[in-house]
């Protein structure tokens, strides 16, 4: 009578395991599935830059004409374009699609993201690919040595 006891907690103690075991597992299974397919639909909220303007460590000569370079805008990356035609151009970097950090694509003089193959042309708008809408621009201004940019009122 006590070993028929004795087993018989024993059988429930490794079902009450297995249901945990399974249970858990199949949790985890389900979340690996559910998370990244609702990061890709439902795009994170990019927080706004408390900066409205930045000096940057660059010189206006050293920014090659079909280049482009990413830096700081506040707590936001941002990036500086010198145009084939040899304008001075600045968007923030945050892809307009999930947020990825775009970049200059100087074979094809866009602004690409890598992450969906986004394009940008040199405007910021939105041309080809994912990305929902145009990038924000920020306006250039050039005094001496000294590259500063601002953003839109
Ligand atoms: S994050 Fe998807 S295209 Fe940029």
């Amino acid at each position: 009578m006590a070993d028929e006891q004795t087993s018989i907690a024993l059988d429930n103690g490794r079902r009450r395991f297995l249901n945990w075991f399974l249970g858990t597992t199949a949790g985890a299974f389900f979340v690996s599935v559910t998370y990244p397919l609702s990061r890709y639909l439902i795009p994170p909220e990019v927080e706004e830059s408390t900066a409205h303007t930045v000096t940057l460590a660059l010189k206006p000569q050293e920014v090659k004409p079909n280049s482009g370079q990413i830096f700081r805008f506040g707590s936001q990356a941002a990036i500086l374009i010198r145009t084939p035609n040899d304008e001075l151009k600045a968007f923030a970097a945050a892809c307009t699609h999930l947020a990825c950090i775009v970049q200059y694509r100087s074979d094809i003089s866009h602004i690409w993201c890598a992450c969906h193959n986004g394009h940008f042309d040199l405007n910021g708008k939105n041309i080809e690919g994912p990305p929902p809408k145009p990038l924000e621009e920020y306006i250039v201004n050039v005094r001496g040595d000294q590259i500063i940019v601002n953003k839109r009122p």
